[in-house]
């Protein structure tokens, strides 16, 4: 190579990089190893994220997830894909930037161990958000939810598929977001991503709407 072509390809290497650097690891969660996190350790690192997601996880600011009583896989695989970038446009990517793996298994194991209250935003109850969780929608290609998140939306109740959310109760508004983000979003970055990322391609903003507000209008 003469020394032009080298510093060409140099150049062509150096503006490729950041973009190399930039590509997520695809991880495949099936069969994940249960976190192990301490609940108590996990309660003196949440006072900043008590600010926006709410008292002991409670969130009441409709955009912001509900995150006490969730299930502290999915908590802990959400933080640990918000750190590595996953999402680099969310508000979480800064928030776990400064986290150690130990500080997201503690934080996971401290929201999933607290009490989950009902909502104080309005209820919309929705029957036909109730028919596409427990039914679906053939002739769009929908799937039932209640074949993954459980018949009362807490998640199913295999432990192998720990690391699938329980929906119940969660705020309509980021339910709905959440929804649309996997639908309109790129390159998924697990193995449950990709499987959900394939169920919201069968909603439209109508379906997305009715199945977020029945969802929200439960008690936890
Ligand atoms: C400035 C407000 C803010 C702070 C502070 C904050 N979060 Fe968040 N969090 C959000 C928003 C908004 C979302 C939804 C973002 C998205 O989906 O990209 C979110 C999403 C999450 C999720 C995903 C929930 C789900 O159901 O999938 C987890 C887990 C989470 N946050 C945990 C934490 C933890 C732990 C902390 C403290 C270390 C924290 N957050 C601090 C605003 C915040
Ligand atoms: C084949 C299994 C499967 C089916 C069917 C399914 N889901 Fe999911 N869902 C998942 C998995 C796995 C995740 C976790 C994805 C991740 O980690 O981002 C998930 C995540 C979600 C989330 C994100 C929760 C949060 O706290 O951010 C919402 C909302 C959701 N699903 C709604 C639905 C709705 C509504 C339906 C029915 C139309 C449905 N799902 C059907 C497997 C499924």
């Amino acid at each position: 190579m003469n020394v032009p072509t080298r510093l060409c390809f140099l150049l062509v290497a150096a503006l490729a990089a950041p973009r190399m650097s930039a590509a997520i690891e695809w991880i495949d969660l099936r069969g994940a190893a249960p976190i192990r996190g301490d609940a108590a350790t996990g309660a003196a690192k949440a006072t900043v994220c008590v600010a926006c997601h709410g008292p002991n996880g409670n969130a009441v600011v409709p955009a912001f997830p509900r995150l006490a009583g969730q299930r502290a896989d999915y908590l802990y695989w959400r933080l640990a894909n918000f750190k590595r970038g996953a999402r680099p446009e969310s508000v979480m990517t800064a928030q776990t930037a400064n986290l150690s793996d130990a500080d997201l298994h503690d934080l996971a194991a401290y929201f999933a161990a607290q009490t989950a209250t009902k909502s104080p935003l309005p209820a919309m109850p929705s029957a036909r958000g109730e028919s596409l969780f427990r039914d679906g929608d053939p002739a769009r290609g929908t799937p039932p939810c209640q074949g993954c998140h459980g018949a009362d939306a807490r998640g199913p109740a295999d432990s192998r598929f720990a690391t699938w959310p329980a929906l119940r109760g969660q705020n309509a508004d980021y339910l709905a977001a959440r929804l649309k983000a996997y639908r309109d979003g790129k390159d998924a970055v697990s193995s449950n991503e990709f499987v959900m990322r394939g169920v919201a391609r069968s909603l439209d903003d109508e379906a997305i709407a009715a199945l977020a507000a029945w969802l929200a209008s439960h008690s936890p």
